[in-house]
């Protein structure tokens, strides 16, 4: 029941017509977000098998990316149709193996429909791009975005024997409030959310050398209170010259190197920074550890703690490194690097809360164009790859004896619920469209499904609505998994902390050593 009201609340957010969530947590700050994996996570939910659909969203969301609502419609359906099987006496244990013989099935169906394609191709990418944001905030503007999420992806995409494998985490996205979202550009190299960190140093250097430094470039404080006695001006002068050295050999060593660009994580003296520039040496500091990470791997510089051990082949490399003026703020840009797997989103918009929504939609486009780069292989949307793989399980089932039958067919029912919410969602009679579907499907139209833009039954590849096989086929796998696991649990126990149990006054414990109200829940 729980499991199910959870499922019951992602629905509406379906597809490209389905409706968006205010989310507002006990600080009263407000997320609007159509994102099933989103939604799920800010939920405060409290029963623990209804948890268990926050983790279908979950896994879903790590393995694949997108196919979060689906997953979890899916997965209460096979329960909400589990429950009605159970009524018809149906035993628990048989609907698993049923469910289980149908998620193997699916998966062979889907794999046996999927369309294969290049995937250094432009085209099928950019419509899966496309797809993923049609049903996002953002969807005004999804081409321009699809645009940029393949262009990112194929940028940092290697080749793996006749594979390819790409990280979605080597793009960095960086976010800025001013402009709108036409203005989200993609820069080949890496944007630090940071300025040069003093007046006189050069804003602007062409064939950077680049040293990266993930220590200070400070006088370190003693981990204890010293005192130092002074007796005379002389000694005072001496102690501070010395300081001032000790500063001053720091920028020799990193000038010696022939770096013209510091790049550090920690922080840079105020002496140190005015040495720097007097030198024409450009200087950041204070970029988060996982930039300078990024940076090292772009610039092909290595990341150096101990300044004396540093020499010129620890340097990393970049065609510029300029600071500029975006919106309020000021960002340095570091472009042209050695390695050109380096590319950065930088998201534009006009409140923070739509950028927040566009990272999300754009990460989304970006997994799902890594899915289709890594497993070359996509369905038809719009309900078609689900009714597809329903019928032929609907014949399987004719095959099987007895009440696993009735469970394989329950699968097949359960995965209709996604043409059929999305009928809802756009206002449409779902009788009339999931019959025309099934009529369809019948004569061999794979790929028949409802174009909610148009409200008709047609086939979705003409209209270009594409997704990657590997969403759909973790969409299966994590809506059985999650609904086998809570149909196998029949009763929640609240788990005490102690090992033995307590006597009860009066001595004689329970019968078979169980715990008192054990059976509340
Ligand atoms: N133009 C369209 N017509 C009908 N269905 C569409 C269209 N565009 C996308 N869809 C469908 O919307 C569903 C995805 O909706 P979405 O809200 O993103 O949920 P999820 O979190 O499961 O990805 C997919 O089944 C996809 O095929
Ligand atoms: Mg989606």
């Amino acid at each position: 029941m729980a499991a199910k009201v959870v499922a019951e609340s992602v629905k509406s957010s379906l597809g490209p017509k389905g409706m968006d969530k205010m989310l507002v947590d006990s600080f009263g700050d407000v997320t609007i977000t159509s994102d099933g994996r989103t939604i799920l996570d800010e939920m405060d939910i409290q029963h623990p098998a209804a948890k268990m659909m926050v983790e279908v969203a979950k896994t879903q969301d790590n393995e694949t990316g997108d196919g979060t609502t689906t997953a979890v419609i899916i997965s209460g359906e096979l329960l909400n149709k589990a429950e009605e099987l159970i009524e018809k006496s149906v035993h628990p244990t048989i609907i698993i193996d049923g469910y289980r013989k149908a998620q193997e099935k699916a998966l062979e169906t889907l794999e046996k429909i999927a369309i294969s394609i290049d995937p250094t191709s432009q085209d099928y990418p950019k419509r899966v791009a496309m797809t993923s944001m049609a049903s996002k905030l953002v969807a005004e503007h999804r081409e321009y975005l699809a645009d940029l999420a393949v262009k990112s992806i194929l940028a940092v995409a290697e080749k793996e024997g006749d594979k390819y494998k790409a990280d979605v985490d080597d793009v960095k996205v960086e976010k800025k409030t001013g402009e709108s979202i036409r203005d989200t550009q993609l820069v080949q190299g890496i944007i630090l959310d940071k300025d040069v960190s003093h007046s006189g140093m050069p804003k602007r250097v062409e064939k950077a050398k680049i040293a990266l430094l993930d220590s200070p470039l400070e006088i370190e404080k003693t981990e204890f209170d010293a005192k130092i006695n002074i007796e005379s001006p002389e000694q005072m002068e001496a102690f501070l010259k010395q300081e001032e050295d000790m500063l001053r050999q720091m920028v020799e060593k990193i000038e010696k190197t022939g770096a013209n660009v510091v790049l550090c994580e920690k922080g840079v003296d105020d002496m140190v920074q005015h040495f720097l520039a007097r030198k024409g040496i450009m200087a950041v500091r204070r970029i988060k550890k996982s930039d300078i990470e990024k940076l090292s791997k772009a610039t092909g510089g290595k990341i150096v703690s101990n300044l004396d051990a540093m020499t010129s082949a620890d340097l990393g490399y970049a065609n510029l490194v300029e600071e500029r003026k975006v919106g309020e703020d000021k960002m340095t840009f570091v472009e042209g690097c050695k390695h050109p797997r380096a590319v950065t989103i930088l998201i534009r918009g006009a409140t923070e809360r739509i950028i927040a929504e566009a990272e999300r939609s754009i990460h989304d486009a970006l997994c799902v164009v890594r899915d289709v780069v890594e497993e070359p292989k996509i369905v038809a949307g719009g309900g078609a790859p689900e009714l597809e793989v329903s019928r032929s399980l609907k014949k399987y089932a004719e095959t099987l004896p007895g009440r696993e039958q009735l469970a394989v067919k329950s699968f097949a029912d359960a995965l209709e619920a996604i043409p059929i919410t999305l009928t809802e969602n756009a206002g449409l009679d779902p009788i009339d469209v999931l019959s025309e579907l099934r009529s369809r499907h019948e004569k061999g139209e794979t790929w028949a499904g409802i174009e909610v833009n148009t409200g008709k039954v047609q086939d979705m590849s003409k209209v270009g609505v594409y997704e990657p096989l590997a969403v759909k086929k973790q969409i299966i796998k994590s809506g059985t998994e999650a609904a086998t696991m809570i149909l196998k649990i029949d009763d929640v126990i609240a788990a005490g902390k102690m090992k033995t149990p307590p006597m009860p006054p009066g001595g004689g414990g329970p019968p078979g050593g169980g715990y008192p109200g054990m059976g509340e829940y």
